[in-house]
């Protein structure tokens, strides 16, 4: 039996066990491309809560965690007595008395957390309106495929800096790498959210060219993230020269790679052009939402394997 870990940040875990995971990921991937299948987590069950939309964390849990021998619940808010004043608390208790493992997507941080601090088995973040530590953990095992250690290396961000933002910084303080920031004015990085650390490993820029320079990695996020829809008019408004086009690629260092954690608004953050150019690897990053996924289950269901 596993000691009881979550995953509600990308610090959460170590640097060693990052490690690990993209490790162990290589391995699951590697096996699947060869047509084996492994059991490792026959009769366990994931429950998934889903206050908001998805298309890869949902597929790629439920898909994942089927290859591996488990059981799924997918449960939307509304399913829930949650929606009826059920408190987190109690629900967390009722679930993890039953299922082995619980991912959630949902508004505030503070409902994953409250949830795992009741709950008797490992609570996986799929989303809060701060972080995303399953993206960051699939982004980076991408890029390591593709260009190798990230540590060392700058990752410049374009545009919001939102919950994906965020996971990235925090994953710059741990694995040790640069975030360059270009952002409008008026949505600059919040300081109170920032370790000194993270601090530390981060440069912002007015003009989102200059944070290109010599990049290894450019990303960008959607101008709308879910929960701000009510700023939809604003935010075009703000953000519209904050967008990743061959211009702005060119800039980067010649073997740049670009990153989106999907789903895209084409033409708005980011071309057709470098969405379905040469450097972009949008399409292996969302597929390795699975692979690095089935490592993290396996990792906080039965521990190092
Ligand atoms: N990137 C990501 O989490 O996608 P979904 O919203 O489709 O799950
Ligand atoms: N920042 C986006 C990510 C979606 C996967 C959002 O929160 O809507």
């Amino acid at each position: 039996m596993a000691t009881l870990r979550h995953f509600l940040q990308f610090n959460d875990c170590s640097r060693a066990e990052i490690d690990y995971l993209f490790t162990r990921a290589r391995w699951i991937k590697d096996r699947l491309r060869q047509g084996h299948y492994h059991h490792s987590l026959g009769g366990k069950t994931l429950a998934m809560i889903f206050e908001k939309s998805s298309t890869r964390t949902r597929v790629s849990f439920e898909t994942g965690m089927g290859q591996l021998g488990g059981n799924v619940l997918c449960l939307s808010g509304n399913d829930l007595q949650l929606a009826r004043g059920e408190t987190i608390e109690d629900t967390a208790r009722v679930m993890s008395r039953m299922v082995d493992i619980v991912m959630i997507r949902t508004f505030a941080q503070t409902m994953v957390e409250t949830f795992a601090a009741h709950s008797r088995v490992p609570i996986i973040n799929g989303l809060t309106n701060e972080y995303h530590p399953c993206q960051i953990l699939a982004d980076i095992y991408t890029f390591v495929e593709h260009r190798g250690p990230i540590t060392g290396k700058t990752v410049v961000w374009i545009g919001d800096p939102n919950n994906v933002f965020y996971t990235w910084l925090q994953a710059a303080d741990l694995l040790d790498f640069k975030v360059h920031l270009s952002s409008p004015a008026g949505y600059p990085v919040d300081e109170t959210r920032i370790t000194a650390g993270e601090r530390a490993r981060l440069e912002t820029f007015a003009d989102p060219l200059d944070a290109a320079r010599d990049a290894a990695l450019v990303t960008t996020d959607v101008w709308i993230s879910m929960g701000f829809e009510a700023e939809n008019e604003r935010r075009r408004q703000a953000f519209q020269h904050w967008q990743v086009n061959a211009k702005l690629m060119k800039l980067a260092a010649a073997d740049a790679v670009f990153m989106h954690c999907l789903p895209a608004h084409r033409g708005e953050e980011v071309t057709d052009e470098v969405i379905d150019g040469p450097q972009s690897l949008v399409w292996d990053e969302a597929e390795n939402r699975m692979h690095a996924q089935k490592a993290l289950l396996e990792f906080l269901l039965i521990g190092k394997v």
